[in-house]
């Protein structure tokens, strides 16, 4: 029995002012802004889907982040599912000349941001260049179905690497190209790196999606629907006012609050207080580590993992380079990139004046030092 993926608070209305906007053609794409674990994902496949399938459209939905596949392969694949093509991955490796392999090595490699010294080989450009004539001839043959609403789930990957870029290029060209019957709805979780993607003036998809919209949080009618809920299973009475203040306190992420009712459901004899409190016990153990670490690239990831096993190490030393170099498998790396690297850690480690490294949230450190090599 899963509650949680039961309980699922459908926002009828929320997706009606998403679609009334879109329909209404005076922009062509939106974007959801909201927190990790706010329900965007969710809202996306179970309640925008369904009623733009409704509205006539056909829903194409690309995940860019939670995937082993670079970003243009994730959304040739989503549009050649839309497409209900048979076997996918092999109509895309055979029509790109290149084994998948060598796509997803290539994305790993731009994924280590050793941007300058690596410069795409003509070889990457092909590739780049027949992925975007692959998503222009997919979503051309789409729209000519139907229109066409594309959900592009975790938006700020596309500005990560020069590879990511260059789908966003591929993707703004189809925007305009199609945009008579083509709506996009992008989401994120960086208001920062959402910026990269859309705000800034050489922003790959400047203008496309330039207005970052809140996503309105879960509010007090979902705790009302969850009691209901709880009390048609248990026929017990939750106290709506106590639970909404601990829906508040988890910062309104409907997954941590519906973990503690459950617990309640299952144990009769459990206060919403013992409930809610090992939630956040629980919570201030896990906190999101996984997220934060997913966001790093991997000369990152090893430096933090070298840093969580070794305060005094000496992040730009020739040693450690060497060290680097190994374990990523780059021998093109430089100090430089490290540098950068260290750069864009500022906020998870920092030096002390001890000239040692600490981290920012030592749970974080542990976690990383229990990862398996
Ligand atoms: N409307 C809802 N009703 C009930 N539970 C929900 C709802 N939306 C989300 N959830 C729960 O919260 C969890 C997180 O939601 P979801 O993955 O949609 O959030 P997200 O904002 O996309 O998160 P991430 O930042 O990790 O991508 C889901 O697994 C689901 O259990
Ligand atoms: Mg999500």
């Amino acid at each position: 029995m899963n509650l949680i993926q039961i309980w699922h608070y459908h926002r009828p209305a929320l997706a009606k002012i998403y679609l009334d906007t879109l329909n209404a053609g005076l922009v062509t794409s939106t974007t959801i802004f909201a927190p990790r674990r706010a329900g965007k994902t969710s809202f996306l496949r179970k309640d925008l889907t369904p009623a733009a399938q409704a509205a006539g459209y056909i829903v194409v939905y690309a995940d860019l982040w939670q995937t082993k596949l670079s970003p243009g392969v994730s959304l040739i694949r989503a549009l050649e599912q839309a497409l209900e093509h048979k076997s996918r991955l092999q109509s895309i490796t055979a029509k790109l000349k290149v084994p998948v392999k060598k796509v997803k090595a290539s994305a790993e490699m731009a994924g280590s941001r050793l941007e300058g010294e690596l410069e795409f080989s003509s070889d990457d450009k092909k590739i780049q260049t027949e992925m975007a004539l692959q998503i222009d001839s997919l979503m051309e043959a789409l729209c000519q179905k139907k229109p066409v609403l594309l959900l592009i789930d975790e938006a700020q990957e596309l500005a990560k690497t020069r590879e990511n870029e260059a789908v966003a290029t591929a993707l703004r060209t189809t925007i305009t190209k199609h945009q008579a019957r083509l709506r996009v709805v992008f989401t994120g979780s960086s208001r920062m790196q959402l910026a990269h993607v859309f705000s800034n003036s050489d922003a790959p998809l400047y203008s496309t999606g330039a207005a970052i919209v809140d996503f309105p949080l879960l509010d007090r009618y979902f705790v009302e629907y969850i009691a209901e809920k709880f009390k048609a299973s248990t026929k017990r009475t939750l106290a709506i006012e106590s639970a909404w203040q601990f829906f508040v306190k988890l910062k309104q992420q409907p997954e941590p609050f519906l973990m503690g009712i459950v617990d309640m459901v299952l144990n009769p004899l459990h206060s919403i207080n013992d409930a809610m409190a090992a939630v956040e016990e629980k919570l201030a153990h896990t906190e999101n580590h996984a997220g934060v670490w997913a966001a790093l690239d991997a000369t990152q990831k090893t430096l933090v993992r070298m840093l969580a096993k070794d305060p005094a190490l000496k992040p730009f030393s020739q040693a450690t380079l060497a060290q680097l170099r190994k374990i990523i498998g780059v021998d093109a790396l430089k100090i430089t990139h490290i540098q950068r690297a260290m750069s864009n850690l500022e906020s998870i480690v920092i030096k002390s004046p001890r000239d040692t490294y600490e981290f920012e949230n030592t749970a974080f450190a542990h976690w990383v030092a229990t990862l398996s090599e």
